[in-house]
């Protein structure tokens, strides 16, 4: 008999994170890599905030707090989704975590029994499947494939829901893909919801601020006012305020999931840091100012990286509407030999090969449960941009 437990034997570790350990070992080995794997914005938090958790500190806000959150932060939480959303939500329903994945994972934790299922758009980012297994679920992958723009359409999910159904986990803008869902496009989606009262809705909108061109952000609850009793709203600070460090993570939602989230808490990691939930009060409260120069920066890189990888041969690259995330198709790629011999099988063996003959690391698509792709996060800079997408335009022109 395993001393481990039988859960874990459901779920692997996180891919993402053994592509940053990969490129760290070569890097550490001397060779020249451009890492194109994080999910993180390459800038420091702004100021304003970091002064928030230096005060927090000088005033003694050093202590534990409320389980799931301090009522200031709950406040300033309303306050955002009643300005960003149009949503009415009271402190008794929010909930602070440590960080958007563990509200997730308390979320699942919470409200999944053995053999409940969760609808997940695939691709999706690469925690979900994981997170319903650990917590005795079952995912239900619905493709989102490159012909319409990585978004599943309101007959794909009518189709994908069955009386185990328990939520349907939505993720726009997307990670990996950036795709966002319009108004009408969400609309149709929370059509077919209205239809099936049993399925809860749990939306993370982790990208919402990073929305590009005519793109307008927009949330299930916002959309379709009939869903809020069956909706976990979720949101964070780590991706718009650059405070991945922080861990802080929210959501709203009704108040008796909202208790149910605070038990499994309260019996885990109790409150999120308090230094940080006071840092970000002040990224909610404070100016949104950077926003919008750091959008602009952000879709000067998109484009470039989209640009750039459309005229490597063999892969094609659309636009995206947010995030910081592309997901290139490599089909083109698929059956071909490298120059050192390597043969192109699927898009991990692609990757591979990228980094060890390239120096270039990229997030295989099977990760994210679509093939055959890839994934780069253009969260660096534009000279990184440049070199890391010629290495890979003269690495797929080398392919035989
Ligand atoms: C879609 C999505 N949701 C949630 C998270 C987790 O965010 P946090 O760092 O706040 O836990 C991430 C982070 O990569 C993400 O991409």
């Amino acid at each position: 008999m395993s001393f481990l437990s039988a859960t874990l034997d459901r779920v692997k570790p996180s891919p993402t994170i053994a592509v940053t350990t990969k490129a760290q070992e070569l890097k550490a080995a001397g060779r020249d890599v451009i890492g194109l794997g994080a999910g993180e914005p390459d800038f420091d938090t702004p100021e304003n905030i970091k002064a928030a958790g230096i005060a927090a500190i000088e005033a003694g806000k050093t202590k534990y707090t409320a389980v799931d959150g301090i009522p200031e932060l709950k406040k300033a939480i309303c306050v955002k989704f009643k300005r960003d959303n149009g949503l009415s939500y009271e402190p008794a329903q929010v909930t602070v975590g440590t960080g958007g994945k563990q509200v997730l994972y308390n979320a699942f934790m919470a409200t999944l029994n053995a053999g409940d299922e969760v609808v997940i758009p695939a691709p999706y980012w690469v925690s979900y499947p994981d997170m319903v297994l650990l917590a005795g679920g079952e995912p239900v992958f619905v493709e989102a494939p490159l012909e319409t723009g990585f978004k599943i359409t309101a007959e794909q999910l009518e189709a994908a829901i069955t009386p185990k159904t328990k939520w349907f986990l939505f993720n726009s803008p997307s990670n990996p893909t950036g795709a966002g869902y319009s108004w009408d496009e969400l609309k149709a989606l929370t059509d077919v919801l209205l239809r099936h009262p049993h399925v809860w809705v749990l939306t993370d909108d982790m990208y919402e601020h990073l929305a590009y061109d005519d793109f307008k952000f927009c949330t299930p609850a916002q959309v379709e006012p009939q869903l809020i009793d069956r909706t976990l709203t979720m949101n964070g600070v780590s991706k718009a305020y650059a405070m991945t460090g922080w861990r802080i993570g929210y959501a709203a939602g009704p108040k008796a999931l909202i208790a149910a989230i605070r038990k499994v808490q309260s019996q885990s990691t109790s409150n999120p840091c308090t230094i940080s939930q006071w840092a970000a009060i002040e990224a909610l409260e404070g100016t949104q100012d950077f926003i919008v120069p750091n959008n602009e920066m952000f879709v000067r890189r998109r484009d470039l990286v989209v640009s750039m990888l459309n005229d490597a041969e063999g892969i094609i690259c659309p636009k995206p509407e947010g995030a910081f995330y592309v997901y290139p198709n490599i089909a083109g790629c698929i059956g071909k030999t490298s120059a050192a011999g390597t043969l192109i099988s699927d898009d991990e063996t692609f990757a591979t090969a990228l980094l060890e003959e390239t120096g270039i690391a990229v997030v295989f698509g099977a990760a994210f449960g679509l093939s055959p792709n890839f994934r780069v996060s253009y969260a660096t800079s534009d000279e990184a941009l440049k070199e890391a997408c010629t290495r890979i335009q003269t690495f797929c022109a080398s392919l035989r």
